[in-house]
């Protein structure tokens, strides 16, 4: 745990660039915020105290689980007036701040710990910094004699500065005292009339204060301004989820699997292509989840078979054997132990029995257009095709209901219920029916 670093999260402004209702740091990656994201990546850090920059609108800052302290910055006046509005949380107590942006979600612990190392090894200011063959858009990393000279912001740069390819993460590591004290002597005279942060670099060497450069990989650093960079973050996210998840399980085509944020894979977990991860899913050793399927929020338990073409829906928990086979959903519904629903099904507010088995077709019936109720049905129990289960209702241990019916009364354990009209055969009556010409 690291207990005098202040992380400082920029996260202010409706990020226009994005062109959303939606503020941007609000976007998801791999299923959870952005912000979210750098905000874990503080706290894997060790880092325990976060400041939280934001505008005045940000109603959705106030109950993240990652519990930061909230700041509000009035107007967006620049990255440098946004760290100064959350000054006060820079006591100290604090020998550095390492400011965030919370549009980079894919930093990770490590490359933030690495910066923290260097300031704690002598620099004022570090610098995380990456290499882009395309840099466009992001502030330039300038170098003179192999130490670091500048940033300039794009808008701000000559023709030469702009053709560097060393680039500005934003993750700055700010030793407190006069370097951190020089942010707030940033003047807002560039392209944009802003106060930007990244002028404490000429200001700090001005001062004769230790800069130090620290490189990271693009993939921990992209900056997400618009709708095409979140999807390119969204794919670096995806092929690291990829690789992780087959440290364990098998990926018959890891390209064509999607993973959220926080899903677990057990060993031997068999992935078949196109199948999608969202959030909240963990799946048990040796589970087989087949093509074409979708999972959210749900468990699955070892040894059982989704899919193809199976949809798990929050609150699935499925049994240790159990299958759920073609174009099945399942609902806040526990699967017990072997139990099986194999084809055409919905399964929604029930709980099925180890063993049970669900003929194709089978409907629970839980919501009346006003609320919804409980299905029970018990271990053992044969539920024929075609059946409608209205509930509240619960069918016992080994009972069996014949094909088509619509069970809207309890079944007591080992009955036979039949609940559907009697067929009635009416001989030669056929003909009568047809057209002359229908042979
Ligand atoms: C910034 C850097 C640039 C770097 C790039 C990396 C500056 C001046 N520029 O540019 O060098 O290459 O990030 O992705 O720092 N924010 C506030 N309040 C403000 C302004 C911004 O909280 O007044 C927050 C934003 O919510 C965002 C972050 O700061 O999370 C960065 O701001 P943004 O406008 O995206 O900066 P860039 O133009 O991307
Ligand atoms: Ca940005």
């Amino acid at each position: 745990m690291d207990a005098k670093a202040l992380a400082i999260v920029l996260a202010a402004g409706k990020g226009t660039r994005m062109r959303s209702k939606l503020p941007k740091v609000m976007h998801p990656v791999g299923g959870l915020p952005m912000i979210r994201h750098v905000l874990k990546a503080s706290s894997d850090a060790g880092i325990d105290h976060r400041a939280l920059v934001v505008d005045p609108d940000a109603g959705w800052a106030q109950n993240l689980p990652e519990a930061p302290s909230v700041f509000v910055q009035a107007e967006q006046l620049g990255t440098a007036h946004a760290v100064l509005s959350a000054r006060t949380a820079m006591t100290d107590a604090h020998d550095v701040a390492v400011v965030l942006y919370g549009d980079n979600p894919l930093i990770s612990g490590s490359t933030i710990a690495g910066a923290l190392s260097r300031a704690r090894a002598g620099a004022d200011v570090v610098v995380l910094a990456f290499r882009s063959a395309d840099p466009t858009g992001y502030g330039r990393v300038l170098m003179t004699g192999g130490a670091l000279s500048a940033i300039r912001e794009e808008r701000d740069a000559t023709p030469a500065e702009r053709a560097v390819t060393l680039c500005n993460s934003g993750i700055m590591v700010v030793r407190n005292g006069p370097a951190f004290g020089a942010i707030a002597d940033i003047s807002n005279t560039n392209a944009k009339g802003e106060y930007y942060l990244t002028d404490l670099v000429e200001i700090g060497l001005a001062r004769g204060l230790k800069m130090a450069v620290e490189e990271a990989p693009l993939e921990d650093v992209i900056g997400v301004n618009d709708r095409e960079q979140l999807a390119q973050a969204e794919a670096i996210f995806q092929d690291r989820a990829r690789r992780n998840a087959m440290a364990v399980a098998t990926l018959e085509a890891p390209q064509t699997v999607f993973f959220s944020h926080d899903t677990e894979l057990a060993e031997d977990v068999y992935v078949e292509p196109q199948v999608v991860f969202g959030p909240g899913v963990r799946v048990g050793e040796g589970a087989r989840i087949r093509a074409f399927s979708h999972l959210e929020g749900a468990q699955v338990a070892a040894g059982a078979v989704v899919g193809p073409y199976a949809r798990l829906r929050p609150g699935a928990a499925i049994g240790s054997g159990a299958r759920v086979g073609n174009f099945v959903e399942i609902k806040n519904a526990e699967l017990g132990e072997g139990a099986k629903v194999n084809h055409l099904a919905y399964v929604g507010d029930a709980s099925i029995g180890a063993r049970a088995n669900l003929g194709a077709g089978t409907i629970t019936c839980n919501y009346d257009g006003k609320y919804k109720y409980h299905t029970e049905v018990a271990e053992g129990a044969f539920v024929g095709s075609n059946s409608a289960l209205v509930a509240p209702v619960s069918i016992g241990a080994r009972a069996y209901i014949g094909s088509g019916s619509v069970v809207t009364e309890d079944v007591p354990a080992d009955a036979l219920a039949i609940g559907r009209g009697r067929q009635v055969n009416k001989p030669d009556r056929s003909p009568a029916r047809r057209k002359p010409d229908d042979g």
